[in-house]
């Protein structure tokens, strides 16, 4: 997929998930050569108000890229101000939310309140079009309580946009039911501009029935790579020469997992990592037979070393079976 001078590689995108995609998250995503990650969103107003919490998710490592940085807002001045100021970050693509549906964004009139409001959506993609020296996405919903994607995408096509994500839920559904696909068809149907479908893609057999039914440019996958970024690579290889790869053992999840967390600990800290990655190795975890036993034991854990121990003791037992 080209999105102006960029050369996006194979078929998937990591989607934007706060408190998820973080740095060491993306940085195990990439060495499964993910073609394009989102970082997770982050505030308009609080960079304006520059806010140090706010600049620590957006620090994108050169290696990492193509990233794209996701803002949420709904004020264009304050979202065009904050993209005039991002010369010393790394993302090569600026990344609109008009998707999230927790209510302490949408109360505020940002993420999936904009798919309401056609004129508001005009104005924040042309003000940030014109204050952005990258690429400017949008990543949408079905519609918000009704459905209007198509309404919705010709707006951000027409207002300069240079790539759409869809995720074909409307707000109101929240992450429940099943993704619409024939909706991210349509707008891939209607604009020009490439289109990237999005929700409940788990397995290699649901992507490949998301690009046969839809004909998108790109595949987003948010929760399916979750302790599962060997989806990343199953999905390329498929769909670059038809190869089917065998799922990953116990022993390299684990191997994964601990890499992960290292990871965490060096961007986040000793204890900061540990708290936050408690929840992607019960990820790693997932499907493994027997595994809910050390689920409890996990969210006890206080150090590298028991975390280590805790894995590899459970991987021993399963040898032993
Ligand atoms: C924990 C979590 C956090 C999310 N955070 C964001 C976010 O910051 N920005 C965004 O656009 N979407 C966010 N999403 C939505 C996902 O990017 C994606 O659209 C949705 O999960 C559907 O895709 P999936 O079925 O592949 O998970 C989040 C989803 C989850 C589960």
């Amino acid at each position: 997929m080209r999105i102006g001078t960029l050369d996006i590689k194979g078929e998937v995108s990591l989607g934007p998930m706060a408190g998820v995609t973080d740095r060491a998250f993306r940085e195990i995503c990439k060495s499964f050569d993910c073609g394009l990650m989102f970082t997770e969103m982050v505030s308009a107003k609080a960079f304006y108000y520059k806010d140090e919490k706010t600049k620590a998710l957006m620090e994108i490592a050169e290696e990492e890229r193509p990233v794209g940085l996701q803002i949420f807002g709904h004020e264009p001045e304050i979202m065009a101000h904050m993209v005039r100021e991002l010369s010393e970050f790394n993302h090569d693509i600026l990344d609109i939310n008009m998707g999230c549906p927790a209510p302490k964004i949408v109360k505020n009139g940002d993420g999936s309140a904009l798919m309401d409001n056609l004129r508001l959506i005009e104005s924040i993609v042309t003000e940030v079009v014109k204050a952005s020296n990258k690429p400017v996405s949008v990543k949408i919903r079905k519609g918000f309580t009704t459905t209007n994607a198509i309404e919705v995408a010709k707006v951000i096509e027409a207002s300069g946009a240079s790539l759409l994500s869809i995720h074909g839920r409307t707000r109101n559904q929240f992450y429940a039911g099943q993704a619409d696909w024939n909706i991210i068809r349509d707008v891939k149907n209607t604009v020009s501009i490439p289109v990237i479908g999005n929700g409940d893609i788990f397995t290699l057999d649901d992507a490949i029935r998301m690009k046969e039914h839809t004909g998108v440019d790109g595949l987003m996958v948010a929760r399916g790579i979750q302790g599962n970024p060997w989806l990343i690579r199953e999905i390329n290889a498929y769909f670059k020469d038809g190869t089917r790869l065998d799922p990953p053992t116990p022993e390299e999840k684990m191997e994964v997992a601990l890499k992960q967390l290292d990871l965490m600990i060096k961007y986040k800290g000793s204890h900061r990592g540990i708290m936050e990655m408690r929840k992607h190795a019960a990820w790693y975890l997932k499907g493994i037979k027997g595994s809910s036993k050390i689920r409890d034991q996990l969210n006890r854990v206080n150090s590298r070393e028991e975390i280590e121990t805790l894995l590899y003791d459970f991987i021993r037992t399963l040898s032993v079976d």
